[in-house]
């Protein structure tokens, strides 16, 4: 394993811009930004939204298009391995979660592979009638848990935890059949012990099922370790596939044979070729496929996972502390008049690669600060949440991210009408 030596936390915050840059220049992994396109004059802490571009994309696509889809035409479904992409990514993927071969799929979206794992877990667990989540879990997985009682398992009831850990594990009882939760909560920041909640939920009986949206990429991952039964997310965050990139979807080995999964589509059956009007299962993870993969959109995620191949998890995490401990430094020490919150905890145990801030006008500083060249996001009613991806933000972002919002808060400037100009997407 690669030695860290980023700034260690007990090493003192850089006290001006130019200390920032002698540790972005000591950092080991700064020659990963070059691996990205980024517009210059803009500090991008969004990635735990929609990451950034890896310079080999276009090229990728280029090829994809050209070579693939124009001269080869539909040849490419074989001389391409086209066909295998969901599986040939989930090899590509399962290492950053310690997963095995065999056991992760990317297909579909983090929406409906919840609702393929969901579906397969209550049934692994016909006796029981519980599910337990959490009040602050992003939207899509409460809502794919409420449509799956209401239309498939309407005798069943569905609980929700606060966010401590100690909430869900009270909540666990003998009638649970599947625990449902967000590894790192998409608003706070906030990252759950996986490896005790699955532990106790196992001694209840239960089954496990993480979305690791806002985790897998930035923060150290074992499912394997931590006998995960199922687990989904999304690759277009920290793992920088592409706007609307296929997500993908794990189940542990030893669940293979036994889990079924809804959406019987003809790339799920063992044969699919053989155009057997009779739905037969495959053996293998093959058997949470649904349809036809879109084939161009898996190739921005491959070459984002060529950039993470070379990179070292523990180097990654090292940094995204240093940088979400910088970033509260200087919000608590520059912007301690102007009334942000810090939401996301200060243990780093507990703590993704992101900071939010409390603040009742959080959307026009979002806005003014994007207009500043400072991307962050909203998220209603009240929280300005900013992702730290290690692989292309240094310290000096963290500076100056700093610095242009300290500018805005005591220039006033956020209160301007066009700031309070609500937009669809946040
Ligand atoms: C925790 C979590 N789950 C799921 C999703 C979205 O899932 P989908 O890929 O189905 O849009 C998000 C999107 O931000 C998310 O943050």
């Amino acid at each position: 394993m690669t030695e860290v030596t980023v700034a260690q936390a007990s090493e003192p915050f850089p006290a001006d811009r130019a200390g920032c840059e002698a540790l972005d220049q000591r950092d080991p992994l700064r020659d990963f930004r070059f691996r990205f396109d980024l517009p210059s004059g803009v500090i991008y802490l969004d990635g735990n939204s929609l990451g950034a571009m890896p310079a080999a994309v276009p090229a990728a696509l280029e090829r994809g298009a050209r070579n693939g889809w124009a001269e080869r035409l539909i040849r490419s479904w074989n001389e391409l391995d086209w066909h295998n992409l969901p599986v040939r990514a989930g090899e590509r993927l399962a290492p950053l979660m310690g997963a095995a071969p065999g056991e992760v799929l990317v297909a579909d979206t983090t929406s409906i592979n919840l609702y393929k794992l969901l579906f397969a877990a209550l049934q692994m667990r016909p006796d029981r009638k519980t599910i337990v989540s959490e009040r602050n879990n992003f939207p899509t997985d409460l809502h794919i848990l409420q449509g799956a009682l209401k239309t498939s398992f309407a005798g069943h009831r569905l609980v929700l935890a606060e966010d401590d850990d100690d909430g869900v594990r009270t909540l666990i009882g003998a009638d649970t059949a599947v625990v449902c939760l967000s590894h790192v909560n998409y608003r706070s920041g906030r990252l759950r012990d996986m490896k005790a909640v699955t532990k106790a939920a196992h001694e209840a009986g239960a089954l496990v099922i993480w979305d690791l949206c806002h985790s897998l990429g930035a923060v150290p991952v074992d499912l394997g370790v931590a006998e995960v039964d199922f687990a989904v997310g999304c690759t277009y965050k920290y793992l920088n596939g592409g706007p609307g990139s296929p997500a993908w979807l794990y189940v542990a080995a030893r669940h293979l044979q036994q889990a079924t999964n809804p959406l019987t589509g003809w790339q799920g059956h063992a044969a699919p070729f053989a155009f057997d009007i009779n739905y037969a299962p495959a053996a293998t993870i093959e058997k949470f496929r649904v349809g036809t993969p879109p084939v161009l959109s898996y190739l921005p995620l491959l070459e984002s996972l060529q950039i993470f191949a070379e990179a070292e998890m523990t180097q990654l995490r090292a940094k995204s502390l240093q940088l979400t401990d910088f970033f509260i430094h200087r919000v608590e020490s520059e912007l301690a008049e102007f009334g942000f919150e810090v939401l996301t905890p200060r243990d780093h145990d507990e703590r993704g690669s992101q900071v939010a801030l409390g603040h009742e006008q959080a959307w026009p500083i979002t806005q003014a600060l994007i207009e500043a060249g400072v991307i962050g996001d909203f998220r209603a009613p009240d929280i300005l949440r900013f992702g730290f991806t290690p692989l292309y933000v240094g310290y000096t972002d963290v500076w100056d991210a700093t610095a242009a919002l300290t500018t805005i808060m005591r220039s006033g400037q956020w209160r301007e009408p066009r700031f309070s100009v609500k937009k669809l997407v946040t």
